[in-house]
């Protein structure tokens, strides 16, 4: 969605803040803009396009002297809510003065009544946008102090936002403010940089401090200094980042998304490195702060999430009802928020997001925090919003994730989600021997998805005869059929292909009618407990004429004449095998979309971190 960055130092404020956009290009938007503050001016750029299009209008405005001496200012790349991509439409904006610019992330909910207001009192709008609104109401407070008007103005808002503001009279500081909406202030020698996301920081330091909700900040070049809501200082704790510039960039791969796939062994490591106990069979995780004792008190699990974290909860349900014997509910988290759902006192509630700030998670983590639930994080981005509400948790470690289509955050929440079943269940019904059995497979599961990577040209052949479809369905059953359902997600949001995921089961009830020779059906047929069912669900498949891929297991020759293409992955245990399957899959997508000639890492209407509702 939406990204910010804000820079004031000593370095040229052009060049950090539009090496700070192309950082946050991954997140997906339409239009960019930039704003300067320099000898008393506010100087303003902003244009629907790309980064590079707006580089090009400040190198041909600017001239190299000025660039070189603007020390502060803000930048924006927009994702289009209220308004189409224009220029008009893209920040920052001014007040009615035009003395006071502005970048927003968020949605100002009553932007309609605030417009109102100020147009009856004679305010001129440019854009149609909610933030402009915004800016104007915090142009109509301000009397000289800019926190004091930015504070002043907040309180008449709702709805979410992060902002940099900055006023042509106050050349040394920007005002930051968020609410719903992710800011870090990222502190440097002789200078301070604001983003919305760490990566357009850590080229610059390590050193940030995550805002909370309803902190207003001064930034300067010497620091920041953090207020709450009625401008009163509060300390916020400086935290260090463990990831450097490179890991966020595509390290000879053509896209972040293969990089991101090809680097699921060494994730998957990281995720458990020193979480197993061979030992006691077990789980050390030690982020859950739960006891042995207080872990086996619980009674039920509801796992929320969106997208492709929500598919990671679907097959968690399936270890956490058979590793621990534990009831499990997985909820899509914008319907658990809206429900009013029944919480009881033994209830775990485990919220998984990548990026830790999805709006709708991030709302379902505090409606169940509200009810008294027990709530636990799974979060990839340290520091996140909802690692830190939730308070407790486990970090998934895979490294920062910049390909829009989420790949090794889904492999490493599902082995996380095992070793967490695994913990569960040692605290209840499974022996210590079992444990142990369990905790050997999940050792394997590196090793697997590198033997999934090795066949990948293998994949790439297949992916060639079928990367010109317009429909797709993805079949699976039991904890393959979220497999299924993520490797339809991947291939639509990436390629454009209408890919269904169902469960095979499913099919004859209804969208069987829709099978030809123009529809593939890619079904996992691996060698685990269903197969034989799946055999018979792909031959009525082929009996309506359509091609078929399987996923096999290698070394089940049984099953290969059964399927006119095959996709085989390492044999092992059912608990294990989603993980290189889903690998097999975002391969497959990945070609897919690489032959259609589609902009994979930003496909389109598509951002990384979905902040609004
Ligand atoms: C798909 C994808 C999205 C995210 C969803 C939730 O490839 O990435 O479906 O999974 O937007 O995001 P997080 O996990 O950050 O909460």
């Amino acid at each position: 969605m939406c990204g910010i960055v804000g820079y004031v130092g000593s370095k040229s404020a052009c060049d950090v803040l539009l090496g700070g956009l192309k950082r946050l290009e991954y997140r997906g938007y339409d239009s960019a803009g930039i704003a300067v503050v320099e000898s008393g001016q506010l100087g303003i750029l902003k244009d629907k396009g790309k980064v590079r299009d707006l580089e090009q209008t400040v190198y041909a405005t600017w001239d190299e002297t000025f660039r070189r001496r603007v020390g502060l200012g803000i930048a924006h790349t927009r994702w289009a809510t209220h308004g189409s991509p224009t220029a008009a439409n893209a920040h920052p904006h001014t007040d009615q003065s035009g003395r006071l610019a502005m970048v927003h992330n968020g949605i100002i909910e009553n932007y309609a009544a605030l417009k109102q207001q100020l147009a009856a009192k004679g305010h001129r709008f440019l854009s149609q946008t909610d933030s402009e609104v915004l800016i104007h109401l915090i142009g109509e407070f301000y009397q000289g102090n800019l926190c004091e008007a930015v504070c002043a103005a907040l309180k008449h808002v709702e709805g979410t936002y992060g902002i940099a503001v900055v006023s042509a009279d106050a050349p040394e500081a920007i005002v930051v403010a968020r609410k719903g909406s992710p800011l870090v202030i990222g502190l440097g020698e002789n200078e301070t940089i604001v983003a919305s996301d760490v990566s357009a920081i850590i080229a610059h330091t390590r050193q940030v401090i995550y805002l909370d909700d309803d902190d207003v900040a001064i930034i300067t070049r010497a620091g920041a200094e953090v207020r709450n809501a009625h401008n009163v200082p509060v300390s916020r704790a400086v935290a260090n980042v463990d990831w450097d510039a490179g890991a966020a960039e595509k390290g000879g791969y053509e896209h972040f998304m293969l990089k991101e796939i090809f680097e699921q062994p060494d994730a998957l490591q990281n995720s458990l490195r020193g979480r197993l106990d061979p030992a006691m069979g077990t789980a050390i995780l030690s982020g859950l702060a739960l006891s042995p004792r207080e872990l086996a008190g619980i009674r039920r699990i509801v796992i929320v999430g969106c997208g492709t974290s929500l598919h990671a909860g679907m097959v968690g349900k399936y270890y956490f009802e058979e590793l621990a014997g534990m009831p499990t509910e997985v909820e899509q988290a914008a319907e658990y928020r809206y429900r009013n759902p029944i919480i009881q006192p033994e209830d775990m509630v485990v919220a998984i997001s990548q990026s830790g700030e999805t709006a709708d998670t991030l709302a379902a983590v505090r409606e169940a925090k509200q009810k008294g639930a027990l709530v636990v994080g799974l979060c990839n981005v340290v520091g996140s919003t909802i690692a830190r509400e939730t308070g407790r948790g486990i970090y998934l470690h895979a490294g920062p994730e910049i390909g829009v289509a989420s790949t090794k955050a889904f492999t490493c929440q599902l082995a996380v989600l095992l070793m967490m079943a695994l913990k569960l269940g040692r605290c209840r019904r499974l022996s210590r021997q079992t444990g142990i059995e369990i905790g050997d497979e999940i050792r394997t599961i590196p090793d697997l998805v590198k033997r999934v990577l090795a066949g990948n040209d293998e994949i790439v052949r297949v992916a060639q005869q079928y990367a010109t479809a317009r429909d797709f369905f993805f079949l699976g059953r039991g904890c393959m059929y979220p497999v299924a359902m993520e490797g339809a997600l991947k291939l639509k949001e990436i390629s454009y292909i209408h890919a269904e995921g169902y469960h095979a089961a499913e099919l004859k009830h209804g969208p069987i009618a829709l099978l030809d020779d123009q529809v593939p059906v890619l079904a996992m047929l691996n060698d685990i407990a269903g197969r034989d069912k799946m055999v018979s669900n792909v031959q009525e498949c082929r009996a309506r004429h359509a091609p078929t891929i399987g996923v096999v297991t290698e070394g089940d020759t049984d099953v290969v004449q059964n399927v006119d293409e095959i996709i085989r992955i390492p044999r092992c245990s059912h608990l294990t095998a989603p993980i290189p399957t889903a690998v097999a899959l975002q391969l497959f997508s990945y070609h897919v979309a690489r032959i259609r000639n589609c902009p994979i890492d930003q496909p389109r209407n598509l951002a990384k971190s979905v902040t609004v509702e």
